[in-house]
This record gives structure tokens, sequence and C-alpha cells, in this order.
């Protein structure tokens, strides 16, 4: 699998690879780099071994180790890997810089990458990292980046804090206004959907509902401005609005219960892979001419072709 090269304005993170073993123990040769490890990687044999075991890790798609790379020289290590510490595998991020470029702030700028490259290519719901109680350059690193403290646990043989940092609301949509011909219809449709969802009623006015899910929501309204008694998907604006379903199995109990709430289904002779072949999806059309798509998120992330 093939680590994205992250670029930042001093550094270059690229997939660590074999030719980097000689330059990985070095960074690792200062006894000070392990103080707060259980193993001391000074002695060559100990990071050597600890290289091979990060080349043969075979982590999801985006995941993996890293060299920090300053002008051509390696001068530092970060990862993104399933934790083998936290309970579930939650993604955690680590990074290590040479003592010889320590104090400069490139963990910081390197781990800004990796934890960005995380939380926003990848889109990961959190990224955790546990850091030694007496690790205070660490930890100074970690609260800069945004990292919550949560609490702390004996980890890796000692006593670490538990740390996540969440993605930014910065960029998110806040909401989505449907301009709509008949309100009754809306919410039978549109409000049995979100709800099944997860998101609850939110605003109500004579016009206009809405609902919310954490930082978001979506509104309906049979607004007296309407210049047009009907919405077409074929023409320029809105063609459809696609959401996350946690399961393919519950895409499928959606789909098969959508029709009793004003719903049709669309391209069903393709189900469940009208937008290509490694896409789980099903598109729903309702009276007033709304398509949405119902898109399962289990499994490895895919691009999707566009159905229409
Ligand atoms: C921890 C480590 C990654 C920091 O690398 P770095 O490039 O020096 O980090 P940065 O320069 O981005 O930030 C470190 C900050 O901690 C501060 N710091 C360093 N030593 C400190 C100490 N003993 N007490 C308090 N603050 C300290 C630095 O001054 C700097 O803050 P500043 O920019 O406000 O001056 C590096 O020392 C290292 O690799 N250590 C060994 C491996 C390790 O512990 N990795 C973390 C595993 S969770």
């Amino acid at each position: 699998m093939t680590l994205p090269a992250l670029t930042t304005a001093r550094l270059v993170l690229r997939q660590l690879v074999e030719a980097d073993r000689e330059a990985v123990v070095k960074v690792f040769s200062d006894p000070e780099m392990s103080r707060f490890f259980a193993a001391d990687f000074s002695d060559p044999a100990a990071a050597s071994a600890m290289v091979d075991r990060r080349l043969s890790s075979r982590g999801p798609a985006g995941q993996g180790h890293w060299v920090i790379e300053r002008d051509g020289e390696v001068v530092g290590v970060a990862h993104l890997r399933p934790s083998g510490e936290l309970p579930g595998g939650v993604p955690e991020l680590g990074y290590y810089v040479a003592s010889a470029h320590a104090g400069q702030g490139l963990a910081t700028e390197a781990a800004r990458a990796v934890l960005d490259h995380g939380l926003h290519a990848l889109g990961l719901p959190a990224v955790w990292a546990l850091v030694h109680e007496n690790n205070a350059a660490s930890r100074k690193v970690a609260t800069r980046l945004g990292f919550l403290d949560v609490g702390s646990g004996i980890h890796y043989g000692d006593l670490h804090r538990v740390l996540v940092a969440l993605p930014a609301v910065h960029g998110r949509p806040h909401h989505v206004e449907l301009w709509v011909p008949d309100l009754a219809e809306a919410e039978r449709s549109w409000g049995w959907l979100l709800g099944e969802l997860g998101w609850s009623e939110f605003q109500r006015w004579a016009a206009g509902v809405s609902w919310r899910l954490g930082g978001t929501y979506v509104v309906v309204e049979a607004s007296p401005a309407l210049s047009v008694p009907e919405h077409d998907r074929m023409r320029p604006g809105l063609n459809h609005l696609a959401l996350h379903v946690a399961t393919r199995a519950q895409v499928d109990d959606l789909a098969a219960r959508a029709a009793e709430h004003g719903w049709r289904p669309l391209f069903t002779d393709r189900y469940p892979h009208a937008g290509g072949p490694a896409h789980y999806a099903a598109y729903l059309e309702n009276e007033a001419g709304f398509e949405v798509e119902l898109v399962a998120v289990e499994g490895p992330r895919q691009e999707n072709a566009p159905a229409e």
C-alpha cells in the first residue's frame, strides 16, 4: 500500500522504505530519544528491529509509516496506524525527531501534516496519541496540534496521557436548505428518512421545518417566493443529496422501507452498485422530484462514479 507524500514548509514526509533503515537507526542513536520508551533504540539492533516492524506493518489505506526529510536528510519518523494499545484499533499518531534537529518546531510541523492527512484527507472521525506522562516536549507538541487530554492509563508499560484530536467544523456544511412545493409531503419523506438516520427535529415554523445531526442541519421550506412549482434534478442546481449510512444492511433496509414513506427507488436494475462496482448505495426519489443517495461507508473507502 503506497502512502502519499506530505509536504510542509520545511519538510517532506514520504513512505518509509527499506533503504531508509540506516538513516532511521541514526535518528534513534541518541539514548535521549528512547528516554520515555520501554526499549532503548540507541542500540542499533533494537532500532533495526523496530524498522522491521514498521516496514512489515499493513494498515488501512492511507495509514502507515513515513520518514521526515529536511533538505533530503532523514531527520525523523512519523506514523498513523491502528493502535495496538487503545480499544478498537483506533488510529494512533506518533512522531520522532532526531535530537540534533529538535527544538525547531519540526515535530509540530510534521505531526500536523500527518494529523491533517488523517482527519481531512482520510476523513477519520478522530486521531489518538499516547504520550508518556513526563514527556513534556511531546505533550507540548500535542497541545499545539489541538489534541484534547482525555485521561491517562498504563500504555507501553508506563503511565501515558491519552489524547484525542477531532476534526474541526471549519469548512464543513453548516446547513442545506431545500425549497419544496409541498411541506407536508417533504415532511413525510425527508422527515422519515432523516429520522431513521439519527437526525432530530431542530426548528419549525409555518412554512418550514429542519432536522439536525451534529453540526449540520437540513431545512425544507415551502417558501412563498418559489419561482416554479416543481424541482427538476436534471436542471442546474441540486441533483441529489448523498448521506452516509453505517452498514450495507442498513442501506438495504432503508431502501426496502422507503416506498412506504414517499420515496421511489431509482436505478433498480443496477442496485446496489449504480454508482460503480465498489460503491454500495441506494438512490431514491420523492414525489417532489428530490433525489437522495444513501451510501454505505463500511469497508475500504472508494471513490464513486457519478450515477446520474
Ligand atoms: C518529542 C519530540 C518529537 C519533539 O520534537 P521537536 O522537533 O523538538 O518538537 P517541536 O520543536 O515541534 O516542539 C517541542 C516543544 O517542546 C519544548 N520542549 C522541549 N523539551 C522540553 C522539556 N523538557 N520541557 C518542556 N518543554 C520542552 C520545546 O521548547 C518546544 O516548544 P517551543 O516551540 O515552544 O519552544 C522529540 O524530542 C523526540 O523525537 N523525542 C523522542 C521521541 C518521542 O518522545 N516522541 C514522542 C512520542 S509520543
